[in-house]
């Protein structure tokens, strides 16, 4: 992309916390790399504001945050929608197909700010979910790129199972995708909505449309790395008409400001050097409470060391108190008085506590950002996917990179878990076992690749950044 004149970008990301943060670390490396660059990131105005107050790396203060005006209430969401952090799982696709009335509010945003500059953005850097950018960018004349902040693999895979629906097309419990006939996927590794979708519903609707929209763009740019994610790359690439570079990994930068924390960075200073598992769900989903209570006997009876950031169960409100009854009895007063479990409510400085040498294991829903943050801090990971993407980034995790054990799957309701899997796997990954050394072993081989991938000179990341821009 060459136009040494008009070097301001524009970054678009979805509004949810898991898009919001690889955007903004992309903004900083944008900048890092090239001082002179004018970087404008937009977004709604709750979640501008949430930047704003966030504990920004200094070099967020060079970029222009912008908000443009959307109504959940319009749409018949709660005001949180707009964060999606808040919000019950399946108003997640009113809130997708409600994102979609943001063009004309998008379009006027751009026509201002070429008012402004007194010229249009060299280009537009957009969400997937907000593919349709690119008939802004064609307007005003500006380059166009979609920055997937899912890995290779779970989103070629995932495209391809929303495209063709090739469950429905079988009885059998295993199948190939279309595209993809070595990719043999298990209908245990479908989401409810995905299982139950016929291509009329409001998920085919919504990603269908957005899928096909992605084919329009000049480039995509991906967070990933070129040697860790061979197989997921080259099936993109198959399907996709434009070039697809790798600049991962993009992580946000450690933050211990989050008020009411220091505590649990205060409890991990004073553990044995990678001894505490690290368990979350991430930023959206959730558990049920069987589920919990399951996970909770799991976790005690591995003796393991443990740091739980825990939420209401699926069904109750995430925002809402949280009830000792979801788990085993006097189960937070055993772990306490034994210190050897933390139970931290609300959100916790993720990559800040996995950049900690107390922390030996993550147990993770898998969502893409938590990948990398674990991967990158050479962090094995105990797998226990929930919906979308997640399943497959733990399948090639398992598969492909050895990085990684599966716990339990399946999406939020259906996922079954076992304290005796639990306990099995955490003790095997976390004190040891066999598999546990080797999956230690890939681990550091993998963190290698993706520190290499930013190294000057011949890291692929650097290649990837500077074929793009
Ligand atoms: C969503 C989708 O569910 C997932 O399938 C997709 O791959 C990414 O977006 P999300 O729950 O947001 O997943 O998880 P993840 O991608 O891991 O992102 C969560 C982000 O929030 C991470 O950067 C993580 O460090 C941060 N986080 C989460 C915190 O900083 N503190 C917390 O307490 C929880």
């Amino acid at each position: 992309m060459e136009d040494g004149n008009r070097q301001h970008v524009v970054l678009f990301p979805f509004m949810a916390q898991g898009h919001i943060n690889p955007f903004l670390a992309l903004a900083e490396l944008l900048r890092r790399r090239r001082p002179t660059l004018f970087v404008t990131l937009v977004s709604t105005p709750l979640n501008i504001q949430n930047i704003k107050s966030s504990s920004c790396p200094p070099s967020l203060s060079s970029i222009r945050l912008r908000s443009i005006p959307f109504s959940p209430a319009a749409h018949g969401l709660p005001p949180e929608a707009e964060t999606t952090a808040a919000i019950p799982f399946h108003q997640i696709v009113t809130l997708l197909l409600a994102s979609q009335s943001l063009q004309p509010a998008f379009e006027q945003l751009i026509e201002d700010i070429t008012q402004e500059d007194g010229r249009p953005p060299l280009c537009i850097i957009a969400d997937n979910f907000f593919a349709w950018s690119f008939h802004v960018a064609r307007r005003f004349g500006a380059f166009h790129s979609i920055f997937f902040t899912s890995g290779a693999y779970g989103t070629a895979v995932y495209s391809s199972l929303w495209t063709h629906l090739p469950h429905r097309k079988t009885d059998s419990d295993e199948f190939p995708l279309p595209e993809f006939p070595d990719t043999i996927i298990h209908r245990s590794q479908l989401p409810k909505h995905l299982l139950m979708a016929d291509g009329t519903d409001p998920w085919s609707d919504f990603l269908q449309r957005q899928i096909s929209l992605v084919s329009e763009t000049d480039a995509v740019i991906i967070n990933t790395v070129e040697e860790v994610e061979k197989t997921g790359l080259r099936m993109l690439r198959k399907v996709l008409p434009c070039p697809v570079w790798p600049v991962g990994p993009v992580v946000s930068s450690p933050s211990s400001a989050i008020a009411g924390n220091d505590h649990i960075l205060k409890w991990l200073d004073s553990q044995p050097p990678a001894s505490v598992l690290y368990v979350s769900f991430g930023s959206q989903n959730t558990i049920t409470a069987p589920q919990m209570k399951e996970l909770a006997m799991g976790l005690e009876a591995s003796r393991t060391r443990f740091l739980w950031v825990i939420r209401p169960p699926v069904g109750f409100d995430v925002k809402g108190e949280f009830k000792a009854e979801w788990l085993p009895e006097k189960f937070e007063e055993r772990m306490r008085d034994e210190g050897t479990g933390v139970l931290a409510h609300g959100w916790v400085p993720q990559l800040e506590i996995l950049s900690h040498a107390s922390t030996g294991g993550f147990l993770s829903h898998c969502g893409w950002n938590s990948v990398l943050e674990s991967l990158s801090r050479g962090v094995p990971i105990v797998a226990w996917p929930l919906s979308g993407d997640q399943l497959y980034n733990a399948k090639m995790m398992e598969e492909e990179l050895g990085v990684c054990v599966e716990v339990a799957r399946g999406n939020m309701e259906s996922s079954r878990a076992d304290r005796v899997v639990v306990e099995k796997v955490v003790k095997e990954v976390m004190h040891g076992g066999q598999r546990g050394k080797e999956i230690r072993r890939r681990v550091e081989e993998v963190r290698g690749l993706m520190k290499e991938a930013w190294t000057e000179g011949p890291g692929s990341s650097v290649k990837g950044l500077s074929e793009f821009f």
